[in-house]
């Protein structure tokens, strides 16, 4: 679509796009983020075993795959844009639902409805803003949402620190998120539907009056309108359509991809950073939640970087850079639990090492997995091939989340974070070998290349 756009008509539109949108991913953010601090207080109150702990925390992740799935299906049907303002709706009901929760049952069922959203999210804001952005710039655009989703963890380690004095702090710490939720909803309200959505969905005329207000001229706007049509002219066949052979490799990819992003380990460090610190000898607990803090920013930045690399250097070099990157992290922690642990410069390797892991993860798989599972699918199977890569992404998240600390015990740390390195050293050989370069191509040039 977008290789014939003058980018400067429509930068602004698609910018504003991508922030208000990606509202959608600062709740993703703030929400996995908040209830590290937040289940210290909810455990005061309650009472809470361990199992009942696991069980609010883990049970968001399971739901956010489950809400992704969903996802897939109602985006094809009903339009991305009408999506993502209900989810609005279920991000609000789920703040509220926490916030007043006077037991067990009700904080269960709030972490529920905010996974369903969660996972809603996670898929449809890539994919309405890969859809609404030109090509020049689709991969700012788009990681904008990363980029959103690493602040909201930031944010939320901030409300947690602020609220901690508070009496029934957690209630505001959990309840604050329906305040993003309402401006993602109201943001929702000034945004059209993607063109790519409603050209297929038969709205040639509202699809070209978005076209209009993007930018484009007349003869630019039939191009994109042909072009796009000559994608669609089968039907569309839902989860069946996955199984067509020119299929195979971009789910291969996106799959792949969503797998790698989470078995590297990155939530090991985002939801757990203040137990690793303490393990590592860092003193206090707040010494440890300074240092969480740390990664959080570490996160942010390295996010912007890649923003501003994404659309020049492109997706695979930036990916290759950051997973090595990840790997080396990843030994020197491992090979910093095997020196002698008095040193003070033990704990320095360590955090220094964390902070390398997390850069790499910032510049490559963080941005670039969402990225390209939102690009390389064909417009008939995007909405349902992006829940089902998005549902491999929250399972391993799941898996990974739960296990993680049993691992440790199990096998101890150096072990557990030489696994990860392992585990990233295949997913680099699975970059070079498998994934394609994207930048600068129209989806609909990229669709034209699976069915060569
Ligand atoms: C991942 C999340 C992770 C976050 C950290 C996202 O791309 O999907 O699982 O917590 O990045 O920045």
């Amino acid at each position: 679509m977008a290789s014939i756009v003058k980018p400067k008509r429509n930068r602004r539109m698609a910018i504003t796009v991508a922030i208000l949108a990606g509202i959608g991913g600062f709740l993703f953010g703030y929400d996995t983020g908040v209830i590290s601090g937040a289940i210290l207080f909810i455990n005061e109150e309650f009472g809470l075993s361990s199992v009942q702990q696991e069980v609010v925390i883990s049970i968001l992740l399971l739901f956010a795959g489950i809400g992704a799935l969903i996802a897939g299906r109602i985006t094809d049907r009903f339009g991305r844009r009408k999506v993502i303002l209900w989810d609005a709706l279920l991000f609000v009901l789920g703040a509220v639902i926490l916030a007043c929760a006077p037991g067990l049952p009700a904080l269960i069922a709030g972490r529920i409805v905010v996974g369903l959203a969660i996972g809603v999210a996670s898929m449809t804001v890539p994919l309405f803003v890969a859809e609404l952005s030109p090509s020049t710039m689709r991969g700012l655009c788009v990681s904008m949402n990363q980029l959103l989703i690493t602040i909201g963890i930031v944010a939320a380690y901030g409300v947690d620190f602020a609220f901690s004095t508070t009496p029934d702090g957690w209630r505001w710490m959990l309840g604050l998120a329906a305040l993003p939720a309402c401006c993602l909803f109201i943001g929702m309200l000034f945004l059209p539907e993607t063109p790519r959505w409603l050209i297929e969905a038969g709205r040639i005329a509202e699809g070209r009056a978005v076209l209009q207000k993007m930018g484009y001229t007349v003869e630019e706007r039939d191009d994109i309108i042909g072009q796009v049509q000559r994608h669609i002219s089968e039907q569309r066949e839902g989860f069946r359509g996955l199984w067509r052979p020119e299929l195979r490799l971009p789910l291969i990819i996106g799959m792949g991809l969503a797998l790698f992003q989470q078995i590297t380990g990155i939530n090991t460090i985002i939801y757990y950073a203040p137990t690793i610190f303490q393990m590592s000898g860092v003193g206090s607990a707040s010494a440890s939640i300074l240092a969480t803090v740390g990664v959080g920013v570490v996160n942010v930045l390295t996010t912007v970087v890649a923003l501003l690399l994404l659309d020049r250097v492109g997706r695979k070099p930036l990916l290759i850079i950051g997973i090595s990157g990840m790997i080396f992290g990843l030994l020197f922690v491992g090979l910093a639990w095997l020196l002698p642990h008095a040193a003070l410069s033990v704990e320095r390797l360590i955090s220094l090492s964390l902070m390398v892991y997390i850069a790499g993860f910032a510049i490559g798989l963080g941005p670039i997995a969402w990225l390209i599972i939102a690009e390389i699918y064909p417009l008939k199977v995007r909405g349902v091939a992006m829940g089902l890569s998005t549902l491999v992404n929250w399972m391993s998240n799941f898996v990974v989340a739960l296990t993680f600390l049993s691992l440790i015990n199990l096998i101890g740390q150096t072990a557990t974070f030489w696994s990860f390195a392992l585990l990233s050293i295949c997913s680099l050989l699975f970059v070079i070998k498998v994934v394609p370069e994207t930048k600068g191509k129209s989806l609909e040039q990229l669709e034209a290349g699976w069915k060569r």
